[in-house]
């Protein structure tokens, strides 16, 4: 979590910085703030509160000078205010450092460094960074930045000015990611790719214990022991028309309707004359074949893709699979060896429970397997195989699109591991890829109901939110479903909760009855999936059930569906007639647009929810 940027170049420094974390807020945005080199030595200004406060008082008093980095926080030691944001600083205030990580053994660095006089004005583990660099610089920032991080246990990005070293920023990562943006007399260090990409699409990725130091002429990167590194810059190949708005009125809605083009790329660049291919996936087929079982590990909206690929897997496949969240995986003692390939899915790469995960399965002697979204993402680069998503910049907090593009993968992973295993026949396969291929098509039909801002879900939003009143607050959601579509109520009750902060559950429709039942009253409202498959007349039962106890039923059907009308469900929602093994993929967008329509009507911030960021890079 939390962003930040670093600039030397000959633009006022203040409007990159500001610019830039525009385009980071996703990662934290509690508190921002700017250090800046000028003739007055490190120019500094933090706020607590949303990036637009900090860029308003530069607004009303801008800060000159040409060099400077900036962060955006999510914070984790100290509470957000003025004085825990960054930057932070020395005691001579020469020095400035910006950083995205945790230091975990900061008790200890703080403490020996208060026994040398040292004088700390923030609640951060951060603050130690400055005051080790102070203890070390004897006029070369360089050797003092690597000095310090040797010291240094846990996660950092770092971005780093002094005063007595002008037009230079020097920085450092371990576990928290940091690029490299190389432009025309002007170059750049920042969190993620979008921070820097109106001024240029070349970039390095900074790999752990490296060290950068940029200047206006240049770009210099070492390894801690001061090995000089000569590292090839990638040209990124979408624009930052794909990190703005474009007229929609949130990322998420933008992103919602990004998901049929995104299921089409996916597609496209995996299939080539019936047949699905992974150019990249550097495990072979033979490797494939040998493995016993798949365990799939992931957090959040990717674990409940990850889900979702167990039950296609198992039935197509013919794999065992296991499905972990991240944070379970690595602190069990998990059994997986040579003979499982561990998947993770990861839309940021850098969640760190995930990349720890990684890292104990590798140590385990299992094969890893990415499927990420971002390029040169952590979890890409230590992962034996990966597979991009290619969804596009992921800028709204509630993950949509990114969702979509890694069921898509797992779909074609799915039918490729099948072909390979022969479960399925030629006709089967073919088959099966014809049927995926049609759902970007439906997908389209889809979105295209809620194109208006005045739609069936807006209006059962509406709906919601008077009963939510009139009922005194007590309304809720659960959300249930059966078979390859229950990890769908997990992600349509975790989308409702994360933005509209309602209490939602998703729960297997079947578990009702053993327990979940007794909430129900004339409270909650009752998200039910019953698209035509194998368990349609189970999940009509449950239906009943919950309709003989008061509750509130939203349907989820198949388009044409007249049966389900005679158990008088309070309201319904239609998605196109597909197989059943690719239903996930419609079901969710009125999921999605939901959770969206239920925040929109409560005022809530939409993009930017409350205690959450994008990328997790925390435990
Ligand atoms: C929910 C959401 C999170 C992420 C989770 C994993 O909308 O976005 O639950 O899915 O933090 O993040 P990645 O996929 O970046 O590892």
């Amino acid at each position: 979590m939390c962003g930040i940027i670093g600039y030397v170049g000959n633009r006022k420094a203040q409007d990159v910085i500001l610019k830039g974390l525009s385009r980071l807020e996703y990662r934290g945005y509690d508190s921002a703030g700017a250090a800046i080199l000028n003739h007055d030595g490190v120019d500094l200004i933090k706020r607590q509160g949303k990036l637009k406060i900090l860029a308003d008082a530069l607004a009303k008093k801008p800060i000159e000078g040409k060099t400077g980095i900036g962060h955006t926080r999510w914070a984790t030691h100290g509470i957000p205010n003025d004085r825990n944001a960054h930057p932070h600083t020395d005691c001579t205030g020469k020095i400035a450092v910006v950083h995205n990580g945790i230091i975990e053994n900061y008790l200890e660095l703080k403490n020996s460094l208060l026994k040398d006089g040292h004088k700390f004005s923030s609640q951060t583990d951060t603050e130690v960074i400055p005051h080790l660099i102070e203890k070390f610089y004897k006029g070369d920032l360089e050797k003092a930045v690597v000095k310090a991080i040797k010291l240094l246990k846990g996660s950092y990005a770092i971005a780093v000015v002094h005063k007595d070293s002008p037009d230079r920023v020097v920085g450092a990562r371990l576990d928290s990611p940091l690029v490299v943006g190389i432009g025309k007399g002007e170059n750049f260090i920042a969190s993620d790719v979008p921070a820097i990409l109106d001024y240029t699409n070349s970039v390095l990725y900074l790999d752990n214990n490296e060290v950068v130091t940029i200047t206006r002429s240049g770009v210099k990167v070492s390894d801690i022991s001061g090995g000089q590194i000569n590292k090839k810059p990638v040209k990124i190949k979408w624009d930052i028309s794909a990190a703005e708005k474009s007229g929609y009125p949130h990322f998420m809605l933008k992103e919602i309707f990004e998901q049929a083009d995104v299921l089409r790329k996916v597609l496209e660049e995996r299939t080539e004359r019936g047949k699905v291919s992974f150019e990249e996936l550097k495990i072979t087929d033979a490797e494939l074949k040998k493995f016993k079982r798949i365990a799939i590990v992931a957090c959040g909206t990717a674990y409940h893709a990850g889900l979702t690929g167990k039950y296609m897997l198992e039935e197509y496949a013919k794999i065992p699979v296991w499905v972990d969240t991240s944070s379970e995986f690595r602190y069990r003692d998990p059994i997986v060896g040579p003979g499982t390939l561990v998947i993770i899915v990861s839309q940021s790469g850098e969640t760190a429970d995930s990349l720890a995960a990684l890292r104990e399965a590798k140590k385990r002697g299992a094969k890893v397997l990415g499927i990420c979204n971002v390029l040169g993402s952590s979890i890409a680069r230590e992962a034996d195989g990966v597979i991009y998503t290619h969804a596009g910049p992921e800028i709204a907090v509630a993950s949509t699109k990114a969702y979509t593009a890694q069921l898509g993968i797992l779909y074609l992973l799915t039918l490729y591991l099948a072909r390979l295993h022969k479960t399925i026949t030629p006709a089967r396969y073919k088959g099966l890829l014809k049927e995926f291929e049609r759902v970007p098509r439906l997908m389209d039909d889809l979105l295209g109901e809620y194109r208006s801002e005045y739609n069936t879900i807006a209006a059962y939003a509406q709906e919601f939110k008077r009963y939510y009143f009139a009922r005194q607050n007590k309304s809720y959601f659960l959300y249930l479903a059966r078979n390859i579509n229950f990890p769908n109520a997990l992600e349509g009750a975790l989308k409702l909760k994360e933005i509209s902060y309602i209490s939602a559950e998703g729960y297997p429709a079947g578990e009702m009855k053993h327990g979940p039942i007794a909430l129900i009253d004339e409270n909650p409202w009752v998200v039910c999936i019953a698209t035509q498959s194998k368990t349609y007349d189970k999940m009509l039962s449950n239906i009943q059930e919950i309709k003989a106890r008061g509750g509130i039923i939203i349907a989820i059907a198949t388009e044409g569906d007249k049966e389900i009308l005679h158990h008088k469900v309070n309201y319904m929602l239609e998605i196109p007639k597909v197989a059943e093994l690719f239903s996930p993929l419609l079901v969710v967008i009125p999921l999605q647009l939901l959770a969206y329509y239920v925040a929109k009507e409560f005022g809530y911030d939409i993009d930017q929810p409350r205690n959450l960021a994008k990328s997790v890079t925390v435990e």
